[in-house]
């Protein structure tokens, strides 16, 4: 039998060392070769506003969008962990975050939910964890705040900005988070606040001392019509997609991805 992945076992997995291999998913057939090649948790993620739909940023993303795509993935998936993420003001109160996450698990089949944002939505993460529904935090670059941000660039690379990400990603854990996305920042910040907290923290952009790594799979395989400096193309040289997933998690695993190249000072 299959034994699903928990967050006991990402814990665990934190623990012992063992480096978290993570993708984006958006649909059975990749979610399928996906949970075959050995991906432990597969994030359902609103970035499928740009990759599937083709717009610029996020924001169009809806629940409707989120709640299809997650029971897409979540119905073929018999190992990883599926979290799925809560799209742009879908949770603009805590009633409305637990109404909607609610809604991504029991009619997605989600394992968790994703927001971003630290101290302003920690009583979000607080009234859902509680009612027993686990979340995953995102901090750094957080595209559903892209024009606050002025655009997709690194963040907290001045003191003040990464003591203030430090103060977030706390706050998240101390509000019942049970893993925290950290995007585009450096790799100094990033293993300092993966140290620093119990529960596993999952870079994209965040270098190599994250607990666990997570790429979007259109980037992964080359299809993005830009190469992102963290990200590579794991399907050249290979003969198939699901080699160049098994190749992802290898080196995950080996800690032979990311690279100095694919790092942010
Ligand atoms: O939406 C997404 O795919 C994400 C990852 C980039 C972490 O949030």
């Amino acid at each position: 039998m299959i034994e699903k992945v928990t967050t006991t076992t990402l814990k665990q997995m934190k623990a012992s060392g063992e480096k978290i291999a993570c993708l984006t998913s958006y649909d059975a057939s990749f979610a399928r070769l996906q949970d075959e090649a050995g991906v432990d948790v597969l994030l359902v993620g609103d970035s499928l506003g740009m990759v599937l739909h083709g717009d610029d940023t996020t924001l169009n993303v809806t629940m409707t969008d989120m709640i299809y795509h997650t029971r897409l993935v979540s119905k073929v998936c018999q190992r990883a962990l599926v979290i799925s993420d809560m799209p742009y003001k879908s949770y603009s109160s805590p009633a409305q975050a637990l109404e909607n996450a609610k809604r991504l698990v029991n009619e997605g089949g989600a394992d968790m939910v994703k927001l971003e944002g630290g101290a302003k939505i920690s009583e979000s993460v607080a009234l859902i964890t509680q009612q027993g529904i686990e979340v995953c935090g995102h901090l750094g670059l957080m595209p559903q705040s892209i024009e606050e941000m002025g655009g997709y660039r690194v963040q907290a690379k001045t003191e003040e900005d990464a003591e203030k990400l430090k103060q977030d990603a706390l706050i998240l854990q101390q509000a019942g988070a049970n893993c925290l996305v950290l995007e585009c920042i450096p790799a100094k910040v990033a293993a300092e606040v993966s140290k620093m907290l119990d529960i596993p923290v999952i870079g994209i952009g965040a270098g190599s001392d994250c607990d666990a790594q997570v790429l979007v799979v259109y980037d992964m395989l080359g299809l993005s019509s830009k190469q992102m400096k963290f990200s590579k193309n794991f399907l050249t040289g290979k003969d198939s997609i699901s080699d160049a997933i098994k190749s992802y998690v290898e080196d995950v695993k080996n800690k032979l991805f990311p690279a100095a190249v694919h790092t942010y000072d």
